[in-house]
């Protein structure tokens, strides 16, 4: 338990290990929001990615937990941000090292790619593994000062 926010939110590639995500955190008494999709229908992942997204950024939310068919998806979208940082992780170690290194803030996962027992421990090692900071802490600042630049200097107006 922690005073972590985490949103959670999938498409319908994603929807049965989200309520199994959300169910595993719950019981753990983690304070979390499901933003959908409520039910097995279509839909377009973009859309719920953004819902997520809105929650961290505006609303303050910790983590956010992102569920489609690859995780990709997800992560491309949610990666399109200033402050997101993404990670679509498919075993332990990258979700550790993700948070290690890269300070992510969501976590992306393919219900297509990886079992329930898997995406459980990966939920598990991302939200108890600690940023290690020190040199990472430029690099990671580094993600959005690039990324301005370009919209600046080469987008910039158009
Ligand atoms: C849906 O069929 C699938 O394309 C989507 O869930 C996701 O995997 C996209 O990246």
């Amino acid at each position: 338990m922690s005073n972590f926010k985490i949103v959670i939110a999938s498409d319908h590639a994603g929807f049965k290990l989200k309520g199994l995500i959300f169910d595993f955190l719950k019981e753990k008494n983690y304070y979390i929001v499901d933003v959908g999709v409520n039910t097995g229908e279509s839909v377009d992942y973009p859309i719920f990615a953004l819902k997520l997204v809105e929650k961290i950024i505006y609303e303050k939310f910790t983590y956010g937990i992102l569920i489609c068919g690859t995780g990709v998806g997800m992560a491309i979208v949610a990666n399109k941000f200033p402050g997101i940082r993404a990670a679509n992780c498919s075993n332990s170690y990258t979700a550790k090292m993700s948070r290690m290194h890269n300070n992510a803030n969501i976590l992306c996962i393919g219900e297509r790619v990886v079992g329930d027992g898997m995406a459980k421990d990966i939920v598990d090692v991302f939200l108890s593994t600690n940023f290690e900071g020190g040199r990472h802490s430029n690099r990671v600042k580094l993600i959005d000062e690039v990324a301005i630049k370009y919209w600046n200097e080469f987008l910039g107006g158009k």
